[in-house]
């Protein structure tokens, strides 16, 4: 299942919009296919960070060969691509170029860039169609898969979005070989996460060989595919996160605290790293599991170079941001929590005693 250049699997999003996420290697011609055969497209507006202008070269070749008229533009990476300033040079962009209720924007990079570009996509004309393509490990398993979008603002992250489900996904796992190792471990939180809230297997990966998780030529493609079986599973059935879809969010209450104390400069499968230590550590607590679980976290995470300390110096600033959660009800502090690998529950608005205590036992 796991060869170098020979991974392939294709993954059914159902709901009111379905949609396949396919991956596998050279997907050039596939998205130029998938897009030339949306009905009645003519353009299709390719939106990608700098870095990136020769894989936008290639796919500009493929959809050019497939009759579409490609539009190219180009935003700032990360974080800095998601403002209200890069929004409106997109939406001037594919104003420029006549860009119509039928044309398609592709979305080419990381987790940034497609959430930027199914805004665009689906605040152009009312909503056009957008195909995903996802070049960081991060923007694989989570943020291209699922329907949300959006940008950020001075409120806040993410705070001005709307779900508009893709055409499509495609996950080239060429796009690994050049990934920076960082980038790969800190991708794989997201991973280990989903194996503890759904897919067992996955956890018995990186117990079996932490360094072939981080391969792409090892068992890293299975394990992309298994996290979004899971995601796919959850968002079919939960597109708009009123129930089930909150068990993606394992591990980012404290995650999120985390960033906005580090004022963003830690990388997001970081910060979820010790955001699931500290809910394993609070949920111990709170009698939920049992310390061998929570051990099985820190070997998990630690095998593969994930933090599982964190030492803020200053529990109350983690403490504030909590607060400012956006998963929150009625101003009580909410966590997805398990009570087994693959079992979910809640824990709603712990005593400050059990928050300080669980955060005490993570700064060691
Ligand atoms: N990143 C969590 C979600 O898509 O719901």
């Amino acid at each position: 299942m796991s060869t170098a250049g020979t991974f392939e699997s294709t993954i059914a999003v159902t709901g009111p919009s379905p949609y396949t996420v396919r991956i596998g290697h050279n997907m050039d011609d596939a998205i130029a296919a998938c897009a030339g055969q949306l009905p009645g497209a003519r353009k299709a507006a390719v939106l990608h960070q700098e870095a990136l202008g020769d894989v936008a070269d290639g796919l500009q070749r493929a959809l050019e060969t497939a009759g579409l008229e490609v539009v190219r533009h180009t935003i700032p990476d990360a974080e800095a691509g998601k403002t209200l300033t890069s929004a409106g040079a997109c939406w001037d962009e594919l104003g420029r170029s006549g860009m119509g209720r039928r044309d398609v924007v592709i979305g080419l990079g990381g987790g940034a860039a497609t959430d930027l570009a199914g805004f665009i996509a689906a605040t152009w004309m009312r909503g056009i169609a957008v195909i995903q393509v996802p070049t960081t490990l991060l923007a694989m398993v989570d943020a291209a898969v699922g329907g949300k979008t959006g940008i950020n603002t001075a409120a806040g992250k993410n705070l001005v979005g709307c779900f508009h489900e893709p055409a499509a996904v495609f996950i080239d796992l060429d796009r690994l070989l050049t990934l920076p190792a960082d980038e790969i471990i800190a991708g794989s939180a997201e991973i280990i996460k989903t194996g503890f809230i759904a897919d067992p297997r996955i956890l018995e990966l990186y117990e079996s060989d932490p360094r072939a998780c981080l391969r792409p030529d090892g068992h890293l493609p299975e394990l992309i595919a298994r996290s979004v079986a899971v995601k796919a599973r959850v968002v079919s059935e939960d597109l708009q996160e009123s129930g089930l879809r909150e068990i993606l969010n394992y591990g980012h209450t404290f995650g999120h605290a985390v960033e906005l104390r580090e004022n963003f400069a830690w990388r997001h499968g970081r910060a979820v790293a010790v955001g699931m230590m500290f809910v394993a550590e609070l949920s111990l607590r709170e009698g939920l599991i049992t310390g061998d679980l929570v051990e099985r976290h820190r070997r998990i995470l630690g095998s593969v170079g994930l933090p599982t300390t964190y030492d803020s110096g200053c529990f109350e600033d983690l403490y504030a941001g909590m607060t400012r959660d956006k998963k929150n009800r009625d101003g009580h502090i909410r966590f997805v929590a398990l009570t087994d690998v693959g079992r979910t529950t809640r824990i709603e608005g712990p005593s400050a005693e059990s928050l300080e205590a669980a955060y005490t036992a993570i700064t060691v």
